[in-house]
């Protein structure tokens, strides 16, 4: 079968990693790179470490207001599929890159199969809710990582075609694990650190970055912090910050994006992981790191139930005290499969 997959952003890359190479054994694949993302720290890195096969198609869309960021990878994405007739089109995740895969495809007639289905965080502020949700009612196949997943489908109306795979990321993972751990040394030399002697954290999500308020409190909350806090800056969060003026004191050390192997080499290693991301969320759970996630609700809440993840919201004494406070239990169950994630992703396309 031909199928033509179509990735833009930091997290689909890192998903293709693992999946491309399993849908390669057994089929022909198109990969498009919608532009979304598109900084070497962003984009050809992930690329370049991770053995992604090059992009069949380059897109270039690059930046933008959400519609004309949209618009324009529609247009191109038709383009692309209106060429070459796949029998699928694939999807990963939420961002607006899979929103206009899904609607390119589904005006065409050909089925979009969702890697990462389902998933829900009840909030229609995020753009990628309203990108997951539209993404999902166009899906003919949709591969979830979860029972929530599942639930959330069905009580959209969403039950034909709904598989429980696990995720993909945990393949991608493990394999990237293997690989690192001989360097781990190497690597906190190399930025001065001490295994469990720091904080790592990320913010990039609009609804923390673009609103002052929360902004100022994230960065207070940090501030106030009396460890190291290892950052690694996604180009959204250094643009306001330099807007805003604010200044972060020195035991923060703010860094480029980080490879995959690095992240995944210094998350392992950090005390704790503070972050807004959905993809970290996990992966500190599968490292066995405690993670306090700086939102008021997550599409993972099975990492919340298991006691590994806490919610501390934009208020900075809460982030403060749940830092300062956080005693994770002794029991760690797995979540979302046990690997060879992507085997059952492509087993089920046939
Ligand atoms: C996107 C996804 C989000 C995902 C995240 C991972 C949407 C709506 N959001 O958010 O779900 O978790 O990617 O990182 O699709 N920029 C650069 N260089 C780059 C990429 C972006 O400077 O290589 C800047 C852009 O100019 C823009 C900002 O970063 O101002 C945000 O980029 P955008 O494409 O809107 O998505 P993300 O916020 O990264």
């Amino acid at each position: 079968m031909k199928i033509v997959s179509i990735v833009g952003a930091r997290p689909q890359f890192i998903k293709a990693a693992a999946v491309s190479r399993e849908l390669r054994k057994h089929h022909k694949e198109l990969l498009v790179h919608t532009g979304q993302h598109y900084d070497y720290a962003m984009s050809g890195v992930f690329f370049d470490g991770l053995e992604i096969p090059a992009p069949d198609f380059n897109l270039g869309v690059g930046s933008g207001t959400h519609g004309a960021q949209t618009g324009a990878m529609l247009r191109t994405v038709e383009e692309v599929v209106i060429q070459e007739k796949p029998d699928w089109v694939l999807i990963y995740g939420d961002t607006n890159s899979t929103l206009a895969g899904a609607l390119a495809a589904s005006k065409l007639h050909i089925p979009v199969v969702h890697v990462e289905a389902g998933l829900r965080s009840f909030n229609r502020r995020m753009p990628e809710e309203v990108n997951r949700v539209i993404a999902d009612h166009l899906s003919a196949l949709l591969l979830c990582p979860s029972s929530t997943a599942i639930t959330n489908l069905e009580a959209e109306g969403i039950t034909k075609g709904v598989h429980l795979v696990g995720d993909v990321m945990l393949d991608v993972l493990n394999w990237a694990k293997e690989r690192s751990a001989p360097k781990a040394p190497e690597t906190l030399n190399r930025l001065g650190l001490k295994k469990n002697g720091y904080l790592m954290a990320t913010v990039h999500r609009s609804e923390n970055t673009d609103d002052p308020h929360r902004l100022l409190n994230i960065l207070s909350a940090f501030n106030t912090l009396e460890e190291p806090v290892l950052f690694p800056a996604h180009p959204r969060f250094r643009k306001v910050l330099a807007e805003s003026g604010h200044q972060l004191k020195s035991h923060i050390k703010l860094i480029e994006p980080l490879g995959y192997f690095d992240m995944v080499t210094l998350t392992h290693s950090a005390r704790l992981v503070l972050t807004d991301s959905g993809g970290l969320q996990k992966e500190a759970y599968w490292l066995g790191v405690p993670c306090v996630t700086l939102r008021d609700e997550t599409e993972w809440v099975e990492t919340v139930e298991s006691g590994w993840n806490k919610l501390a919201g934009f208020d900075r004494d809460a982030i403060v005290e749940t830092i300062r406070t956080f005693t994770p239990p002794s029991k760690r169950p797995a979540l979302y499969g046990e690997g060879c994630v992507s085997a059952k992703c492509v087993a089920l396309l046939k």
